[in-house]
């Protein structure tokens, strides 16, 4: 492929993306999450390409971004517990995992075979930008090679991905910094989590008046989230430490200092959003020490993704 766009988030860079987009070249985009690596979701080649691009194993179905409620709602039903959770996040850092519809016309390869499309509407005003100019569905994984850290940053894509992809569309950097959360339902309706993300378990059970299930224990959800050593930099990694040892950079939290810090008032929020940037940041380091961060609301998706960042590579 030649190479890869830089277009920028105004009219005339979301048209050239939209553009693209119905050529069935890949663009990644913002959203608040991280950077999405999209393709018409109806396009089996363009869809086909995303794989090729990442690199990625094929069993791993992909999340449909559409534009509004409407315009999910051509794919899947929204009803009961899943239409009050699109209400209250939509649009934000929600995928809702639903039925598709019969005459939905998302290629099979977005949904790996199955049954069912995880699906979301994003915030961010250059992915609603550029979705409404599209005016379809479009799949998108995280922008990155796979098995490596997700990107938060246009520069983060092109690191990964330059040549091998249409373009990016640059709005600057993501502000949730982790993936969306994932939520499925089981057969009488209620929520499980799937994945955590910006989206806590507090927040669904504020909506929902009770909290979502936990993710299935050897559920055989093929999510990447759930191989374990998904978001991985090149170092070994070192979970709860108060202090680096020989060879190690340290990443601080709160009251434990380092060579940088997740957030330095111990603001959960600002943590999410640095995560995968330090990580990118000391990713040819040989080893990180990363300081403990509290389980509690964003502090549980952040864990999950250190707990996968520092899991034995296979
Ligand atoms: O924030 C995000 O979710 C980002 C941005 C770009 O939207 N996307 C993202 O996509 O993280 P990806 O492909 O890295 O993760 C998609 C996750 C996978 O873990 C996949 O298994 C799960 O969604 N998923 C998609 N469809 C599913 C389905 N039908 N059943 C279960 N899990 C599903
Ligand atoms: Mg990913």
């Amino acid at each position: 492929m030649s190479k890869t766009l830089r277009l920028t988030a105004d009219p005339d860079g979301i048209a050239r993306a939209a553009a693209l987009l119905g050529d069935g070249a890949l663009v990644a985009f913002p959203t608040e999450t991280v950077y999405g690596l999209g393709a018409d979701a109806r396009n089996d080649q363009a869809v086909a390409g995303i794989f090729a691009a990442k690199g990625r194993p094929q069993f791993n179905p992909l999340i449909v971004h559409v534009a509004n409620r409407d315009l999910a709602e051509r794919h899947v039903a929204l009803t009961g517990t899943a239409a009050r959770l699109a209400e209250a996040f939509w649009p934000g850092p929600l995928t809702l995992v639903l039925p598709l519809r019969p005459d939905a016309g998302i290629a099979p390869l977005v949904t790996a075979g199955l049954g069912t499309v995880g699906i979301r509407v994003p915030a961010h005003p250059a992915a609603q930008a550029l979705l409404t100019k599209f005016g379809g569905p479009v799949a998108a994984p995280s922008a990155n090679p796979s098995g490596r850290i997700s990107p938060t940053a246009a520069d983060h894509v092109l690191a990964g991905l330059d040549g091998r992809i249409g373009a990016v569309l640059d709005d600057g950097p993501c502000g949730v910094g982790l993936e969306s959360t994932i939520v499925g339902f089981d057969e009488t309706g209620r929520a499980r989590l799937l994945r955590p993300g910006g989206i806590t378990a507090e927040d669904i059970a504020g909506v929902l008046g009770e909290r979502p299930l936990p993710p299935e224990a050897g559920g055989k959800i093929t999510s990447p989230g759930q191989l374990l050593s998904h978001y991985a930099p090149r170092g070994r990694v070192r979970l709860n430490a108060t202090a680096p040892e020989d060879g190690e950079v340290m990443i601080g939290f709160g009251p434990v200092p380092g060579d940088t810090s997740l957030s330095e008032s111990g603001d959960l929020a600002e943590a999410a959003a640095n995560l995968f940037r330090m990580l990118h940041l000391f990713d040819t380091a040989e080893a990180i020490a990363v300081a403990p961060v509290p389980e509690e609301g964003l502090g549980a998706a952040i864990n999950d993704r250190l707990r996968r960042a520092a899991a034995p590579r296979n």
